[in-house]
């Protein structure tokens, strides 16, 4: 689990947590230096922001960022600002030491113990997959492959929504072991499986794949394709806004997917493609 924190001059530290909180939707934690403020933010690698991106963020209130590794207390302190993740009023992303919703509430209730992979629910990518995901008919029941599955929200999210059978694939054995934790304790089957899109060839295909990857393996997964069934529907994510025209048109010449949907979210942007 890292840390980051922006040490900002107290006179500027509410506009400049304003602008981080757009950054880190889940919360910061703040700690008090006097004439400075410290907002820290907790997350696992490659989930939290960009250095650059917070310092822009903190603007000329900016005094300094500092990285740092937590091993024991982070899950304690974390708790207190950490915060649930609402999605199209039918999805909540929550901590377990958050409270569950109510008997009878309308949301589909995922829980995710953060910082064991990428995919806490709180990052651009992973809320454009759910929303663009909320968006697709799950009463017939597709398969699912979620490829680069990291936590597994996006793989539990397509079970718990009618869904089914779901599948995961991720090159990480940490991510493949969280999305098997993460389903037991969100009572739904997902398979998950090791596969490097750099080096194994295509993954299974289904009906339905989720792809939360950055543009080089959205790219190689275009090119490369699917064993099995080629989908008819892919949500790809983890783009820059500048970069999903290239990514559109490599599935739309490789896969003849079209583009039925885009979503924006901060500086990313994820697609819906459909054939
Ligand atoms: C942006 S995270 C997405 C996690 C989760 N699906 C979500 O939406 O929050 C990308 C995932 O792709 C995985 N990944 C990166 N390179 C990979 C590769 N070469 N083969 C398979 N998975 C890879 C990472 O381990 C990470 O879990």
């Amino acid at each position: 689990m890292i840390r980051l924190a922006v040490r900002v001059r107290r006179e500027d530290a509410e506009l400049a947590l304003a602008e981080l909180l757009t950054l880190a939707p889940s919360g910061v934690e703040e700690v008090d230096l006097g004439d400075r403020v410290e907002y820290a933010i907790y997350g696992a690698a490659g989930e939290l922001p960009d250095l650059p991106d917070l310092e822009a963020a903190a603007g000329d209130a900016l005094v300094e960022v500092t990285t740092s590794h937590v091993e024991d207390d982070w899950a304690e302190r974390w708790k207190d600002f950490h915060r649930p993740i609402e999605v199209g009023g039918r999805l909540l992303v929550r901590a377990p030491w958050h409270a569950a919703p109510g008997p009878g509430a309308a949301v589909a209730d995922i829980v995710i113990d953060p910082g064991q992979a990428f995919g806490t629910g709180a990052h651009h990518t992973t809320r454009l997959c759910l929303e663009l995901l909320l968006g697709l008919d799950a009463s017939s029941a597709r398969a699912v492959m979620d490829v680069g599955c990291g936590s597994g929200v996006l793989a539990i999210a397509a079970a718990l929504l009618g869904f089914a059978p779901v599948a995961g694939v991720d090159h990480e054995r940490e991510s493949v072991a969280a999305t098997l934790e993460n389903a037991r304790v969100n009572g739904v089957a997902v398979r998950a499986t090791r596969h490097d899109l750099m080096h194994d060839g295509p993954v299974p295909g289904a009906p339905v794949v989720l792809a939360n990857l950055l543009r080089p393996l959205l790219l190689r997964v275009a090119a490369d394709g699917f064993t099995g069934t080629a989908p008819d529907v892919v949500i790809a994510s983890g783009l820059l806004a500048h970069e999903a025209d290239e990514v559109a048109a490599a599935f739309a010449e490789h896969r003849g997917l079209r583009e039925a949907d885009r979503r924006h979210g901060g500086e990313w942007a994820a697609l819906l493609l459909t054939r």
